[in-house]
């Protein structure tokens, strides 16, 4: 167990080379279940939900080769069929799997993901529609999933909302399924995108990602050899930009894509930062500490305002002059750190789903607890632009998302460490 340490008072002033993103490898090695050859990914980032996810796929019989941010996964022989419940529980979204894996082997065997700190996610929209295209599921009751399909057929789906686990879920399936498969209401996410190039790669005719209507044509076998790098981690990109902005910094990132982080440089250019972009794929940041608040940002599906940025806005909000309300629509539960930077001298009230932040002056260093991963992200940035010292236990939360996140940090001025509690 360790804690972060840190003082606040730095500017943040330098280069930040952002690393691949989380929620697009993970759907990505998903789908290299899918190929009876051997898949290539670069730009993968280096977090314990990448190798839980290589564990998942070393049981389930792929060969893996990793080196740095380079992976290579030979699924061209499957031993099983189950995940081992000790895995599928370090990983909420082992539930990625589900559709891959039933397509390939026609069953599949999974512990129910069960709630997280966020909020419930239910996964009744994956387990529809992979009923509606002919897999049967049952065994729910002692928190076992059990699906099995003789054949999946392609077939129109609705979804209710447009779910980024249940369109993946749904992508993957439908790319050994038998005929076309389209999915209405899909996801829009960058990720969705990502996934749609690989399965290209791999030589699937999918089409519609980013356009709410998605086409996927099934393949009676896939055997390929996909080359894919994975795109930059835009929720790791805004992350650091709010923290550059609220220390009053001035901070360039590195291999992003300018387009996928659109909502997130609209509130901070609204906050009062100068934002440049350089050829698409670099973002440079100017913040006077000085900034304003927001009237009102909602979260909702790409291309709004990501609930995975929530946290860290709000962070940056408690220090902005003026009052802001922040209405999260996404997830039910996402304000438990507020309770945390409150301790920092933050002045924020919880109103059903929407928090609203008095600006304040300035933030004192205290001792907090990281209790999510987002959340996490938004204490580092409240003890950052905070007077004094502050403490963050619960390190092991922000380690899901961010690679080595004090290092980074410590790059670009930050006075953080990581000590061993
Ligand atoms: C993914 C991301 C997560 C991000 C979220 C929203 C990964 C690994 N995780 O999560 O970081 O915060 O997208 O961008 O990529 N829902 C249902 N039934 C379902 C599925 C979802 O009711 O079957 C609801 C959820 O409770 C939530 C909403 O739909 O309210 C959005 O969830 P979804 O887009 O599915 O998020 P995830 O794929 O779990």
């Amino acid at each position: 167990m360790s804690n972060l340490i840190i003082t606040g008072g730095s500017r943040l002033c330098g280069i930040i080379e952002v690393p691949g993103a989380k929620n697009s490898v993970l759907p990505v090695l998903a789908a290299t279940l899918l190929n009876k050859g051997t898949s290539i990914l670069e730009n993968c980032p280096e977090l314990d939900d990448v190798t839980t996810m290589l564990e998942i796929l070393g049981a389930l019989g792929c060969g893996i080769r990793r080196k740095g941010s380079r992976i290579e996964v030979d699924a061209s022989q499957l031993t099983a069929s189950s995940i081992p419940e000790e895995l599928a529980k370090k990983m909420r979204s082992s539930i990625i799997i589900l559709g891959s894996l039933l397509a390939r082997c026609g069953e599949a065997y999974l512990s129910y993901p069960g709630g997280c700190e966020i909020g419930m996610r239910p996964i009744d929209m994956h387990l529809k529609a992979l009923m509606q295209m002919g897999a049967q599921i049952d065994g729910i009751s002692d928190g076992m999933l059990r699906c099995r399909a003789g054949k999946l057929t392609g077939c129109e789906i609705l979804l209710d909302y447009p779910s980024v686990g249940a369109t993946e879920n749904i992508m993957l399936a439908a790319s050994l399924a038998e005929g076309e498969t389209i999915i209405q209401n899909a996801a829009k996410e960058p990720e969705i995108d990502d996934l749609q190039a690989f399965l290209r790669k791999m030589g699937i005719n999918v089409s519609g990602a980013g356009t709410g209507v998605i086409r996927i044509q099934g393949a009676r076998e896939i055997k390929g050899e996909p080359v894919h790098r994975i795109i930059p981690d835009r929720i790791v990109t805004g992350t650091y930009l709010a923290a550059a902005a609220a220390t009053g910094g001035s901070l360039v990132v590195t291999n992003v894509i300018y387009d996928h982080v659109g909502s997130v440089l609209y509130c901070l250019k609204r906050c009062g930062c100068r934002i440049k972009n350089y050829s698409g794929n670099v973002i440079a940041l100017e913040s006077s500490g000085n900034l304003a608040a927001l009237d009102l940002v909602r979260t909702s599906p790409y291309p709004g305002f990501p609930t995975d940025m929530q946290p860290q806005l709000v962070a940056l909000l408690s220090k902005c002059k003026g009052t802001s309300v922040v209405v999260e629509t996404v997830f039910e539960n996402r304000f438990r750190y507020t309770e945390q930077l409150m301790k920092l001298g933050a002045d924020i009230s919880i109103q059903g789903r929407a928090a609203i932040i008095r600006g304040v002056d300035k933030l004192r260093g205290a001792q907090l607890e990281a209790r999510d991963l987002r959340g996490g992200a938004a204490l580092v940035i409240g003890a950052l632009a905070a007077e004094g010292t502050s403490s963050i236990s619960g390190v092991g939360y922000i380690d899901r998302g961010y690679e080595r996140m004090e290092k980074v940090l410590a790059g670009v001025g930050a006075n953080i460490k990581r000590v061993e509690a």
